[in-house]
């Protein structure tokens, strides 16, 4: 039988996120009955964590709305870089947002680096959080004067940045931006100790628990499976918003996926954090770990939904950190995804102007552990009606003209284009063909369907539908998943939602 898998390749490392492999489980319950509290905030990653321990702290009463167990989203599979270096953007932020508003991006981002390192004092939680230089190197001669305008962009912007000519990596650079005093810590240890503050006085963790609809009044109402929640603020920090008609949010966002490894390696790894400037990227960090020292190797990234065959992305990072380093043992492997907004800018505030209780946090690029920090801090501050020296540059509603950023609807249109139709053109695979443990579009009666096989030799088909907004889902191989290129909707091999926006399992078919 064939193995619809990329058979000259075995992905190496155990298929799972180094962070969640050495924390311990969360146990909280699914929400059991209707309730009633101050500020409902759907999605425990570090957004959501970190809101609610705000609030409680403000002396409101919050409730935790997981699907999941908190922390196993993205914020779980990060590589937990903890800068105001989110890549080159001041340079751009100058000249596309205006002095005033790149310095309240600049000045948000540092402070949320104190932020983390005074609440991980505040609660005594070791989360291996160390100061470490970040660096974004040119890999390429054409990339060095990007890197001398940001050098000079975030200067002006009293951030803590050089140019350094003398990278410590173990091959040739055309220097790099560096940022002195930025950190890096274990996402894991950290939001397991702010999660641990929040239940009691009102406030409660409801993991299991998936919301489903948000319904707009006084009070608000969040329904999920297992019953309602009524509130005056409803937070959505579900990584991607999915009630997101109101301001169009589907059309303003896109996803990316990227891949990690965590390797051990002959070398000693340096005092650092890096990035090139190119894409695909590599990213490279240590981390400290029983036995001796990971170092993290992430990039690859695509949009979600395609670039297949996926098994490549751990291969190209894999090849390209044998070809710098001497690799011991490879020993994880994760993947992940992170919204992209149009601006490069996160959408922080309310959805839209005229929801005064409904607010939202997405649109990361990948930088969402100050970020989603910087949300955590406005939302509250916002919330107790409180003024917020950052609020203007992340509105949601701060849509400027802006030079070359696509608008909304022709990226809805170019989402929409051949997406829904272009995938199902290839020939269907052969269902008797699939082996135990894999998925592919195959054709049953005439009509081509989603099928997996699975371990037990059943094979289950779905309607392709995505149950988001309709466009057609596609088999990830690496990760063993159903996932959409037009919102970066993911589902499980037998359909159910790994990540939103979609709130709803793909349709069945069936099981033989
Ligand atoms: C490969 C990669 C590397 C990265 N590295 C860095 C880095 O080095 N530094 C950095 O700053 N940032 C990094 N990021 C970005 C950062 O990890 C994310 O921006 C951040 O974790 C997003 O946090 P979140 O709280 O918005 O989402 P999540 O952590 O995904 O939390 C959202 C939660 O909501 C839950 N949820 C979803 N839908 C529902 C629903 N309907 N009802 C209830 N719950 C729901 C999910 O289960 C999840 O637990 C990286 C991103 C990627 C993809
Ligand atoms: S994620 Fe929107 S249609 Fe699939």
């Amino acid at each position: 039988m064939r193995d619809w898998t990329n058979s000259a390749y075995t992905l190496p490392g155990k298929a799972a996120s180094y962070w969640l492999e050495t924390i311990p489980g969360t146990r909280h319950p699914p929400l059991s009955e209707d309730i009633r509290v101050d500020v409902a905030i759907l999605g425990g990653g570090i957004v959501g964590i970190t809101s609610a321990l705000l609030l409680k702290e403000a002396g409101l009463s919050v409730a935790v709305i997981e699907a999941d167990r908190i922390f196993r989203g993205v914020s779980g599979h990060t590589t937990a870089k903890v800068t105001s270096q989110h890549h080159l953007i001041y340079d751009w932020l100058l000249k596309q947002f205006g002095r005033d508003r790149a310095q309240m991006y600049a000045d948000s981002n540092q402070a949320a680096i104190e932020r983390i390192d005074a609440l991980s004092r505040q609660h005594r939680i070791d989360c291996d959080l160390l100061y470490r230089p970040a660096y974004v190197y040119a890999g390429t001669e054409q990339s060095e004067e990007r890197i001398r305008n940001e050098v000079q962009a975030a200067r002006s912007l009293r951030l803590p940045a050089t140019f350094d000519a003398d990278v410590p990596l173990p091959f040739a650079t055309y220097g790099a931006i560096r940022f002195d005093n930025q950190a890096q810590f274990h996402p894991g240890k950290y939001l397991n100790g702010l999660a641990q503050e929040i239940p009691g006085d009102g406030s409660a963790i409801y993991e299991e628990t998936r919301a489903l609809e948000i319904q707009e009044g006084e009070p608000m109402v969040v329904k999920t499976g297992r019953g309602c929640v009524r509130a005056t603020d409803v937070i959505q920090a579900t990584h991607v918003p999915f009630h997101d008609k109101p301001g169009l949010y589907f059309a303003r966002l896109h996803q990316s996926r990227s891949y990690a490894l965590a390797m051990r390696i002959n070398e000693t790894f340096p005092s650092g954090m890096f990035i090139n400037a190119e894409s695909p990227a590599r990213s490279l960090r240590s981390q400290p770990a029983e036995g001796g020292e990971l170092v993290l190797v992430a990039g690859d990234e695509h949009r979600t939904g395609e670039g297949n065959p996926t098994f490549d992305h751990y291969r190209h990072l894999e090849e390209w950190a044998r070809s710098i380093y001497s690799v011991q043992s490879v020993d994880y492997r994760w993947s992940t995804q992170d919204t992209m907004p149009l601006d490069r800018v996160p959408y922080i505030g309310r959805q839209t102007p005229g929801h005064d209780h409904l607010y939202v946090a997405t649109g990361f690029r990948k930088w969402g552990m100050t970020a989603g920090t910087v949300a955590a801090i406005v939302l509250s501050d916002m919330i107790q009606d409180r003024s917020n020296p950052w609020v203007e540059v992340y509105d949601p509603a701060r849509f400027q003209p802006l030079g070359p950023v696509p608008s909304a609807i022709e990226q809805v249109a170019e989402t929409a284009k051949g997406l829904a139709g272009a995938r199902l053109t290839g020939a269907p695979e052969e269902a008797s063909q699939l082996v135990a443990g894999t998925g592919a579009v195959v054709e049953v009666k005439g009509e081509k369907v989603g099928a997996y096989r699975d371990l037990n030799g059943v094979l289950h088909t779905f309607d392709l539908t995505c149950r988001h907004m309709g466009c057609l889902v596609a088999w990830n191989a690496a990760e063993k998943s159903w996932d959409c290129p037009c919102h970066g909707s993911r589902y499980t091999a037998l359909g159910d939602v790994l990540h939103g926006p979609a709130v709803k399992s793909l349709n069945r078919k069936g099981q033989q």
